[in-house]
């Protein structure tokens, strides 16, 4: 693994100083697609240590910002995409027809609709566990199992895992088995997966990592080396790569990430112990640190009133920017996984989900309240 030199505030605050020329402490952008060989030699390595030739191999602002994403994520080698779910899809494209995965069965929707389309296209199937009992996650592992996906907290239910007991039982279940965790909530500023035991790590990078609201991007952190290999023969040939003025973006925002977590996770703080004062919501969920908050209307018809009437936070999908944020999961961002299953599991038209900005946290809760009694405002 890398072993970052300085705590994770200090190393994601040097992210790109010291590796561009001319002493520049902002890391350059090229934005070449191509490069001269040095030679034959050369224009034949396609390692990972080579240099440049060709823009989806590799380019210097994309090469820093994998370098400091690995740090941030204590892995050996990361990749960086051009969404949160083409990192998906390279996190698990070894696998083959009948080979099966076992989920947490509250995950982001879009990553439910990409089970469907591998059992639907490739012949690999999938069973989720509720998150309890760990016996019983391992009671579902076979000899095909090859991934346990799991977003910790999860989205939209904010549902947490002991990552670590996890990982521990599946690996002595089988070693083999790759414990993939989404982090795109936590970040490495609160959680890192690949220290408490788990193999891979996947992040929707248009939400904290980036943080304003303005790219989309993905990435992949893993430490195994022979899984890199894999995954970056597989990452050469699709070429889903983040594009170099993205990654200069990205990179740029992970020098403020940990501390606009934890300003997140104050607003989101003082938010969660003043919901539930406000007449009409009847439940908050709020797993403890992070910027998530989930809220339970009265009823579907005030959570659309809710919606309309919020002058100050954005009804608008996506999460983890500077500005707040508003979704409502049933119509939005789960709308493709079954009724049914939405509704048993608490995904319901009542069910509002809140990224919480760093707006005054005061203003925050201050729109809600009108939101909750338009026209009693002067
Ligand atoms: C937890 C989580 N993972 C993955 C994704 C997919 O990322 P993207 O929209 O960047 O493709 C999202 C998107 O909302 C998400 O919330």
């Amino acid at each position: 693994m890398t072993k970052a030199k300085w705590t994770l505030e200090t190393t994601a605050v040097q992210a790109g100083n010291r590796q561009g020329a001319h002493g520049a402490i902002a890391m350059p952008i090229t934005l070449a697609s191509n490069y001269r060989h040095d030679g034959l030699a050369a224009a034949r390595d396609f390692s990972p240590a080579a240099g440049y030739s060709y823009a989806r191999l590799a380019t210097p602002i994309r090469r820093v910002l994998e370098q400091n994403l690995a740090r941030l994520e204590a892995g050996q080698q990361a990749f960086a995409l051009s969404s949160g779910m083409a990192a998906v899809q390279l996190a698990l494209s070894f696998l083959r027809p009948g080979d099966e995965i076992v989920a947490l069965d509250d995950l982001y929707g879009g990553v439910f609709r990409y089970f469907g389309y591998l059992a639907e296209h490739a012949g690999i199937h999938w069973a989720t566990w509720d998150g309890h009992e760990i016996a019983e996650l391992v009671a579902q592992l076979t000899p095909h199992t090859k991934v346990v996906w799991l977003e910790s907290p999860s989205n939209p239910l904010m549902k947490q895992v002991d990552i670590a007991a996890v990982a521990r039982a599946v690996h002595q279940f089988d070693p083999a088995i790759k414990v993939m965790v989404d982090n795109t909530f936590l970040t490495p500023v609160y959680q890192q997966p690949l220290i408490l035991g788990a193999d891979v790590v996947v992040h929707s990078a248009t939400k904290y990592l980036s943080g304003h609201n303005d790219l989309l991007g993905g990435a992949v952190i893993v430490k195994d080396e022979a899984l890199a290999a894999t995954y970056y023969d597989y990452y050469l040939m699709t070429g889903d790569t983040l594009a170099s003025f993205d990654a200069w973006l990205l990179l740029r925002s992970l020098k403020t990430l940990p501390v606009r977590m934890k300003q997140h996770t104050a607003n989101a703080r003082y938010l969660a112990a003043h919901l539930p004062e406000l007449p009409g919501i009847t439940k908050v969920i709020y797993p403890g640190v992070g910027g998530m908050v989930s809220l339970t209307m009265a009823s579907a018809a005030l959570a659309e009133q809710v919606l309309d009437h919020l002058q100050l936070i954005s009804f608008a999908e996506s999460l983890g920017g500077v500005e707040s944020l508003i979704t409502i999961p049933y119509y939005q961002t789960h709308a493709d996984v079954p009724v049914e299953t939405r509704l048993a599991l608490g995904i319901t038209p009542c069910l509002l989900r809140l990224s919480v900005g760093l707006e005054d946290p005061a203003d925050l809760l201050a729109d809600f309240k009108q939101a909750l009694a338009p026209g009693d405002e002067p």
